[in-house]
């Protein structure tokens, strides 16, 4: 029975305790503000947020709303269940409210109308009639001012076009940057230049140079971060604008030139050629024309040579006839048709007889082949008659005259200044030594190696 009363006095103790506990928490209404600042663009119309927390009504308490400059402004004051700003702040005059409405939710928050930059600053909301610890709470609220920025053309530098941004009016004060058409920054030609106006408002310009591009779209981009606040503008510089390269031109004419020179080496070169090859035309025409003169003098020799010797065998008929050996006739006759017929010729008579009847019928080129074989195989008797014909010309006409004429070609020349011998000559084969010769015929062996020769040697005199 005795541990009754203590239980129910801890009962009541932990009760009383807990009550205690509630009523302390219910009293402890605290006045609650934003937690970052309210951020607003001159113009606007704002909320400076303040409510109760937990949420009972505020309709029957005491909200006094101050500005906290040098001097506490009166910005708002609810009191006895209205508005009473009798003691407001003139700047704030007609420009506050309350949510009337929300207040039985513990919302005492401010509206403020067409902000402007003075209105920035700290906002005090106090709840005097709190019995709590915590009866008010500060609202910051910053007030800024932004303006578009605006582009022209500043003239041209080199070959790039100068462009100038400007963009007044803003608050706090802002960054600017110029920005090609991919988003890439350009450099530009400097710090920007800053100035503030009557209203304390910041203007900045800022030049940069660009160069032409594809789209030539350029964007000078003013921000402000603490007022989160971002202005771009775009711009297109016409073509024209850009100073006028002179590479194209100067390549076009670079390439003109290169035309030209071309043009004129390959012309030159043509002309070269053109009139090299009329010289190497000319000079095989030339050659042309000598080759043909020479051979036509060498025909001429030939032709005077041949009448030369057809005239010494016929002046010399007689003394050939008797001094001529049977091989050297033996050695013409081979090529002559009448070869059998002269073979068959009992006596030397008839056989020279039809002998020089051949001579005669073959003309001057026979005369002279036979001259030729003579000169060949009896070249002694042939200087002898020629010798003895130079005498006989000497004795008649004037001494020492026309020697050249009558010496007869190369070999002959070759045995020049031997002693002369009589004539006839003596040591010279007679007649019949050879009779048997030719008698033998063609079979005989002597003569065929006689032919074979003698033909190697008319041949080559034919071809000459
Ligand atoms: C306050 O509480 C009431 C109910 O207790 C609720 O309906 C209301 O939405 C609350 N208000 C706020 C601002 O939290
Ligand atoms: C207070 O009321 C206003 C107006 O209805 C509202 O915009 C604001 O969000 C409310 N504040 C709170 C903290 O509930
Ligand atoms: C705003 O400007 C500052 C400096 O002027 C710069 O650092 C920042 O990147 C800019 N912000 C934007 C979003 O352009
Ligand atoms: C423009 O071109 C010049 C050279 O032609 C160069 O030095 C300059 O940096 C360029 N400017 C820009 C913004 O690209």
């Amino acid at each position: 029975m005795k541990t009754f009363p203590t239980s129910a006095v801890w009962c009541f103790g932990i009760l009383f305790i807990s009550a205690s506990l509630i009523t302390t928490g219910s009293s402890e209404v605290q006045v609650v503000g934003p937690a970052d600042p309210v951020v607003a663009l001159a113009g606007d119309d704002i909320i400076l947020p303040c409510s109760l927390e937990p949420n009972v009504s505020a309709e029957d308490m005491a909200v006094e709303w101050t500005g906290l400059y040098l001097r506490t402004r009166n910005v708002h004051l609810y009191l006895d269940g209205r508005d009473s700003n009798e003691d407001q702040f003139p700047s704030y005059r007609g420009r506050t409210s309350m949510f009337h409405e929300e207040l039985k939710n513990g919302n005492v928050s401010l509206k403020l109308t067409r902000v402007t930059l003075s209105d920035a600053g700290s906002y005090r909301c106090f709840i005097p009639t709190l019995t709590s610890q915590v009866k008010e709470t500060t609202v910051q609220l910053f007030v800024g001012a932004v303006s578009q920025p605006v582009i022209s053309i500043d003239g041209t530098k080199g070959w790039g076009v100068v462009l100038k941004c400007d963009s007044g009016g803003w608050f706090p004060e802002p960054g600017m940057e110029w920005l090609d058409s991919s988003g890439t920054i350009l450099p530009a030609d400097g710090p920007p230049e800053k100035h503030r106006d009557s209203e304390d408002l910041y203007a900045l310009r800022q030049h940069v140079t660009v160069n032409k591009t594809d789209t030539n779209m350029f964007t000078c981009r003013v921000n402000q971060t603490e007022i989160n606040h971002l202005k771009e503008t775009e711009f297109h510089v016409p073509d024209d604008v850009f100073p006028k390269s002179h590479v194209g031109l100067i390549i076009g004419l670079s390439i003109l030139l290169a035309v030209v020179v071309l043009a004129a080496s390959a012309g030159v070169y043509k002309w070269r050629k053109y009139t090299e090859e009329q010289r190497e035309r000319l000079e095989e025409q030339e050659n042309e024309c000598r080759k043909l003169l020479e051979e036509q003098v060498k025909g001429f020799k030939l032709i005077r040579d041949m009448k030369r010797d057809a005239k010494f065998v016929n002046r010399n008929k007689v003394h050939l006839s008797q001094n001529v050996t049977m091989v050297t006739i033996a050695f013409y006759l081979i090529c002559s048709e009448r070869y059998s017929e002269i073979h068959v010729a009992r006596t030397r008579q008839d056989q020279m007889r039809l002998f020089y009847e051949a001579l005669d019928s073959g003309g001057k080129k026979v005369k002279s082949d036979f001259y030729r074989i003579l000169l060949d195989l009896e070249p002694d008797l042939v200087i002898d008659l020629g010798k003895a014909e130079e005498t006989i010309q000497s004795l008649s006409t004037s001494p020492g005259g026309q020697q050249e004429t009558q010496t007869p070609s190369q070999k002959s020349e070759r045995i020049e200044g031997m002693e002369m011998k009589s004539l006839p000559g003596p040591g010279r084969k007679s007649v019949p030594e050879m009779k048997p010769l030719l008698a033998a015929g063609p079979q005989n062996d002597d003569l065929d190696e006689m032919e074979r020769g003698g033909r190697v040697t008319t041949d080559n005199n034919s071809m000459l």
